[in-house]
């Protein structure tokens, strides 16, 4: 959905979107992957975006290895990583922001601001005993206010920024708690989030692209999963409202784009970053890959273009959107 007035196009033009939109091509899984593109020009915003990340293990630092050496490649700065839940599984001691995460995740490679959302392993108790002990969000709420210096960056359970570039807002960010789950947020508190979300939509931006990022994905390709109707609910009048071109989450420990119908934004899944990877569909909706990784977006005022990477460097699939909602499959 677009609040862009359409152009009219050439019936030549109209059966060539007719193939870049299709399913098919969409869900290619068997194009062969190159290594991921690096050079994008002197201009626009560049981000990564990983989740379910906080396994203490082999594959973590796998992925953090790739997206430091990405990020090198790069040779143009990060704006932002986005963090997209599931940060910390297992016990939570306060040593693990220094060994999992400042250390983890290059600072030399890597220096810029982590925004951080919650996922359903972050609320639970950080020792999992049976007193009353502090949830994990609440600990990782309050390292980022006693270390402002950190990179770790999470003011709140929701929050949205606008992320500029060349002094101009490009891309408003709203980042939701999907943790609707019995147990997570409470009834007054999802209220207040939907009220938030209502009036930061209101609010208006003058950025051209505005994302939702969440945990919890309301459409997934993951086997063992389904579609999320209670997070959908979340979400539905927002992305049918207004012209969100990016839903991005976690949770499904894989990697998928996917195009569902009624819907314009493109709904991406970045759940690789190091928990056990769940396996997917081969789907009509779009692409859909069990593999550790990460992803990478490129902003300009006219042009999104994302990359799924793989630890290996290799781009397994990519795409462009522009701000009159089309996607072009590009990998
Ligand atoms: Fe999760």
């Amino acid at each position: 959905m677009s609040l862009v007035p359409p152009v009219p196009i050439t019936r030549r033009e109209a059966i060539r979107r007719t193939l870049l939109f299709s399913s098919s091509l969409l869900a290619a899984n068997w194009l062969p992957a190159g290594p991921a593109a690096t050079d994008f020009g002197p201009d626009g915003m560049h981000l990564l975006a990983f989740g379910d990340f906080g396994s203490k293990n082999e594959n973590q630092a796998a992925v953090a290895q790739a997206m430091a050496r990405f990020a090198r490649q790069l040779r143009r700065p990060l704006t932002a990583v986005l963090a997209l839940g599931d940060n910390f599984y297992g016990r939570m001691v306060p040593e693990r922001f220094e060994r999992d995460f400042e250390r983890m995740y290059d600072a030399a490679a890597l220096p810029c601001p982590f925004h951080v959302c919650f996922g359903n392993h972050d609320y639970e108790p950080v020792s999992y005993g049976h007193s009353p002990e502090p949830a994990k969000w609440e600990v990782q709420l309050d390292y980022a206010r006693q270390h402002p210096q950190s990179r770790w960056k999470c003011p709140a359970k929701w929050y949205a920024l606008e992320l500029p570039q060349a002094g101009r807002p490009l891309l408003k960010l709203i980042v939701l708690d999907s943790d609707v789950q019995e147990g997570a947020l409470t009834p007054q508190e999802k209220v207040a989030q939907m009220r938030f979300l209502e009036a930061e939509l209101a609010k208006g931006t003058k950025a051209p692209w505005t994302w939702l990022m969440l945990h919890h994905p309301p459409f997934t390709e993951t086997t063992k999963r389904r579609d999320n109707p209670a997070v959908l609910r979340v979400v539905e009048e927002a992305l049918k409202k207004h012209p969100i071109s990016v839903c991005l989450a976690g949770h499904d420990h894989n990697l998928q784009h996917l195009k569902v119908d009624g819907y314009g934004a493109s709904f991406l899944i970045s759940g690789a970053g190091g928990a056990d990877r769940y396996e997917v569909n081969e789907s009509r909706r779009g692409f859909t890959r069990m593999e550790f990784g990460f992803n990478h977006f490129h902003l300009t005022p006219t042009e999104l273009r994302a990359q799924f990477i793989n630890v290996d460097g290799a781009c397994l699939h990519a795409f462009r959107r522009f701000p009159d909602g089309r996607v072009e499959v590009l990998t």
